[in-house]
């Protein structure tokens, strides 16, 4: 009887370690070939977000994908693990993914009753409908304040600057420049400075502010003085983005292709840059100084500033660029149609960190001063992400505040260290993130 017992004991673990093994090295198997794709995900969220992060960007590991989520191949006391080795790098990988899968901040292999296994670690709520907090900062608050500041208008703003005494000044659609009060939205001032849209607009080191629209024109003004100083002429494309540059000059990008810089000073055209053939969408200067311009074409160019030169160019499977944006590490912030959002070394193109979670496009970013990102979406829903990591730290679904035709048109940070918002309904939204004032 004893022998018996003893028997059937043994034959379970045998039965039971080459069940486990004979998974894990299943799991091996099909994710073998997919460590870049794994390491490319690792800050994905939601169980299909992150499958489709990896068999988006490697269509060959689909199967390992899958294999992520339904290789639980270990029991422990009733409770189904997946096995997972701590010296091995793809295992850990693995086991990142499976967490954020599951709408953890993080996992890890770690041992548990002699067996090793992926554990997720920082619970967090199991659907994207509830909001996303992370305990290691304090948490954002969001003001429970929404102004209307453009009730004359028939109107919203297409972009944002913060002025030198914290004012707030915006491009609008109906062809106004307009000054705010950065914290209750009050506008002070409102100039007609268009004939069609306001596109873009930013700020020069004397502080004039430059202006580019739908009537392709591009305008210097003294807003102090409400005067217009200057008019740019040349582009045959409407205006959509206009940057002073540090060297004093102005970049102008159009839906001609071309980029142009122009001397702030009197108005004469510098450089014509070619390159792009299609609409350039957005313009920013990196760390280095050079330009990047990123186009419905499809890649990112970086310009030499000083010689008018293109120095490089980034193809990697990119869809149309529709904004871009600079981190605090100098990495370049990539948003693309079809709700791309990631970050890339500007001079290698290597994708750095896909910021996965988004339901629909974000339409614009802001980067707050810890250096953490909001982005805000076209289906209501606000984001806030560590710039470094990927991971969500908190997410707004349709907070009750929020109004129908609540979309998002343009982020700005303002000096209060608050997040400004303007969405299409005209409204004005602010909130406190905690971070502020700096
Ligand atoms: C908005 O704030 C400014 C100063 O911060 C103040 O002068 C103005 O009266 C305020 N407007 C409203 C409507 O509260
Ligand atoms: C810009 O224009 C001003 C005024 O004409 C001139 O003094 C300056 O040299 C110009 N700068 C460049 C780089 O052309």
């Amino acid at each position: 009887m004893k022998n018996k017992n003893h028997y059937l004991i043994l034959l379970c673990l045998a039965l039971f370690y080459i069940e486990t093994n004979a998974n894990s090295k299943h799991l091996l198997s099909t994710c073998d070939h997919c460590s870049e794709a794994i390491s490319n995900c690792l800050s994905c969220s939601g169980e299909k977000n992150c499958k489709k992060c990896i068999k988006s960007l490697y269509p060959k590991c689909n199967q390992c994908s899958r294999d992520i989520f339904s290789g639980n191949d270990l029991e422990i006391e009733g409770e189904k693990y997946l096995s997972c080795h701590q010296l091995d790098s793809l295992h850990e990988d693995i086991c990142k993914i499976r967490c954020r899968g599951e709408f953890f901040q993080f996992g890890q292999c770690a041992k548990l009753e002699e067996a090793s296994v992926c554990q997720c670690f920082e619970s967090t709520p199991t659907t994207t409908t509830q909001a996303i907090t992370t305990t290691t900062k304090k948490p954002f608050v969001q003001r429970d304040i929404t102004y209307r500041v453009f009730t004359q208008e028939t109107t919203y703003i297409n972009d944002f600057k913060v002025l030198a005494n914290g004012d707030l000044v915006a491009a609008g659609y109906s062809g106004y420049i307009k000054i705010l009060d950065s914290l209750n939205g009050t506008v002070t001032k409102s100039i007609y400075a268009h004939s069609g849209p306001v596109w873009s607009i930013d700020i020069l080191p004397n502080g004039y502010i430059v202006s580019g629209g739908d009537d392709k024109k591009i305008k210097i003004w003294d807003l102090n003085a409400n005067l217009m100083k200057i008019q740019l002429n040349g582009h045959s494309g409407l205006v959509r983005v206009v940057k002073s540059l540090p060297n004093g000059h102005i970049a102008s990008g159009s839906t001609d292709n071309t980029i142009k810089i122009w001397n702030s000073t009197d108005g004469s055209l510098i450089y014509t840059l070619l390159g792009h053939s299609n609409h350039v969408q957005d313009l920013v200067v990196l760390n280095s100084g050079d330009l990047a311009s990123g186009s419905k074409d499809k890649t990112i160019k970086i310009w030499d500033i000083e010689t008018g030169l293109l120095k490089h160019e980034l193809n990697g499977n990119f869809k149309e660029i529709w904004r871009l944006g600079l981190l605090k590490n100098g990495n370049l912030l990539v948003l693309e149609m079809d709700k791309i959002f990631r970050s890339i070394d500007p001079y290698t193109g290597e994708i750095k960190i896909n910021y996965l979670g988004h339901p629909w496009m974000p339409r614009d970013f802001a980067v707050l001063p810890s250096g953490d990102i909001a982005t805000g979406d076209s289906g209501k829903v606000m984001i806030f992400w560590d710039a470094d990591t990927g991971y969500i730290k908190k997410l707004f679904n349709n907070p009750s505040s929020y109004d129908s035709y609540d979309i998002l048109r343009s982020l700005v940070v303002t000096k209060s260290g608050d997040l400004v918002g303007a969405f299409e309904n005209k409204k004005l939204k602010i909130w406190n993130t905690g971070e502020g004032p700096f």
